[in-house]
């Protein structure tokens, strides 16, 4: 069944509203849709000790692996936005190389990725060249 990333990409866009982020003001919102239909938000963690701050993508992807372990994830929709802070006119929207990385952990090469103001891309074109052992 092909996946819904319009729905997917509009629950992204709500969970930016659980961000915690005093620091850079900056708010993303992601959403997994798992293989068993259930769908699991991540917003981005930030913490004072700025280096330890967790992107919304890892916190989505870490929770729906923890939530649902024997469930594969089929599709991620991420949605950064600046809320009118400093960054607004950025356009920053891209996942980082670190999550890139960790999607190429527990999602296929084929699996889409929907991004706000962008579009959906396969985590292939995301990540040409992972790091796999
Ligand atoms: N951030 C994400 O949540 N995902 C990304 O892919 C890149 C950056 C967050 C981390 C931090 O809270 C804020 O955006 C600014 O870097």
């Amino acid at each position: 069944m092909p996946v819904d990333m319009t729905n997917l990409g509009e629950k992204a866009r709500s969970a930016r509203s659980l961000a915690y982020a005093p620091y850079s003001k900056f708010r993303v919102g992601a959403a997994v849709l798992l293989d068993n239909g259930a769908v699991v938000l991540g917003s981005n963690v930030e913490n004072a000790s700025y280096g330890l701050t967790c992107c919304a993508e890892r916190v989505a992807i870490f929770s729906a692996r923890v939530q649902h372990p024997a469930a594969k994830i089929v599709a991620l929709a991420v949605s950064a936005g600046d809320d009118g802070h400093p960054h607004e006119g950025e356009r920053t929207r891209m996942p980082c190389g670190a999550c890139r990385q960790v999607m190429v952990e527990f999602m296929a090469p084929a699996s889409e990725v929907w991004i706000d103001g962008v579009g959906t891309q396969t985590l292939a074109q995301l990540l040409p060249a992972p790091f796999k052992l």
